[in-house]
């Protein structure tokens, strides 16, 4: 086939969305062969200077494509260790030694070709360099397509404080190639589904339903039902950014199931458990806890208890935590600071709620792995 024609059927697979921030709008693309598509990427490059920060791992799979799709642009490639570990500001520094040797001016465009973590740490590096420069979002982890890489939020790591130092910075666009996702191994691709359900639950009783009958699809990587996924998911994403770019509010729903999930990661010691995995067993406490106070049934609970098993995550937290150790741990998370502990908590699958006003005993209970709930 001529790569015309191969282009041309590629294209009809590529689905677009735009999220909506006034004059910081931009793209999201999504689906297989976006990273050879020169097209999608130039009306973002304002200058012929673009460095593509990426790591040791994604780098031999996949630098070499972008770097050739981009031929005719100044390209410096920067290869950063791999790890939660290095998003901290010395690496960010290294970011900022590359463009300054460089010579990298104002409307230059870094690339951040990666998961989270050189997403979040690029995007950083954009908004600080020289004040704020261009940079383009292209996530190769299903975690970083259906979360990271959109809404702006970028960041490093401080010793006392995950995600501590950061600025919000918007794309110019974001380029979510279904293909990346064939290499990641299953664990990481599961921690990915664990978010998607994340959506469904907290936004889309439809998209939930979806979920459940396109689980194996999704597990067996059919471009199809990845693309469907991702769109949907981004779309959630989308409309809650649009309508509070800062988390003042509505973003907040974003956090089901993370309250207890940060829980268990910490309280596990970070890196034992992948955030999705954390975030999907903190699913099940979320929906466990709505259920003890009648808010949904324990049909419902067991529906999100099978669905994420299917998938491979875990359903409950780990034994060892303790009850107390929890509510500590959880205290620590707090997303407000008026005191109280605050909760994304379901009045149904489809629809969630911030909200202070459950039982403490109920959440005690929630917590207790003793306690399991009968008919989930
Ligand atoms: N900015 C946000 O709104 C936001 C939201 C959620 C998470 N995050 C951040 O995202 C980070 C987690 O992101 P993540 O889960 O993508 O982790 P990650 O970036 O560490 O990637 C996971 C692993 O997969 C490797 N990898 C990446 N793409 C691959 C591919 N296509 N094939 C094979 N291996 C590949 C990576 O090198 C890494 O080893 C955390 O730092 C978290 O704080 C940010
Ligand atoms: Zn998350």
């Amino acid at each position: 086939m001529a790569s015309a024609q191969i282009t041309d059927m590629l294209n009809g697979m590529i689905t677009t969305l735009n999220l909506d921030l006034g004059d910081r709008s931009y793209p999201i693309h999504i689906g297989p062969g976006l990273l050879e598509n020169k097209s999608l990427y130039v009306p973002a490059i304002r200058s012929s200077q673009v460095m593509v920060v990426t790591n040791e791992t994604v780098a031999p799979l996949y630098l070499e494509p972008v770097v050739n799709t981009l031929q005719g642009y100044k390209i410096h490639p920067l290869i950063l260790p791999d790890g939660e570990q290095y998003k901290t500001l010395e690496t960010l520094n290294r970011i900022f030694d590359a463009l300054l040797q460089q010579r990298f001016n104002r409307s230059c465009t870094l690339l951040a070709l990666g998961g989270g973590v050189i997403g979040d740490m690029t995007g950083f590096a954009a908004a600080c360099y020289q004040r704020g420069v261009d940079f383009i979002q292209i996530p190769t982890t299903l975690l970083a397509q259906v979360d990271s890489s959109v809404g702006g939020k970028t960041g490093v790591n401080h010793t006392l404080g995950k995600n501590m130092i950061g600025a919000f910075h918007q794309p110019r666009c974001v380029l979510a190639d279904t293909n990346t996702l064939n290499t990641l191994d299953n664990r990481q691709l599961a921690a990915g589904i664990a978010e998607i359900v994340k959506y469904g639950l907290m936004f889309d009783a439809g998209f939930f339903s979806w979920l459940e009958q396109n689980m194996d699809a999704l597990l067996r990587r059919d471009t199809n039902a990845l693309v469907h996924a991702i769109r949907r998911s981004c779309e959630c994403k989308a409309e809650i950014v649009a309508a509070d770019e800062r988390e003042s509010g509505r973003r907040a729903l974003l956090n089901l199931g993370h309250t207890f999930g940060h829980a268990i990661e910490t309280g596990t010691g970070y890196g034992t458990w992948l955030h999705g995995e954390a975030v999907a067993a903190g699913m099940v406490m979320a929906a466990d806890l709505s259920a003890r106070q009648g808010w949904i049934s324990t049909q419902d609970v067991a529906r999100v208890r099978n669905l994420l098993k299917r998938a491979n995550l875990p359903a409950s937290a780990p034994p060892e935590i303790t009850v107390d150790r929890f509510l500590d741990l959880m205290a620590v998370d707090k997303k407000v600071t008026d005191g109280g502990l605050r909760l994304v908590l379901l009045d149904a699958i489809g629809t969630a709620r911030v909200r202070g006003d459950f039982d403490p005993g109920l959440l005690r209970e929630t917590l207790d792995p003793a306690l399991v709930l009968s008919g989930s």
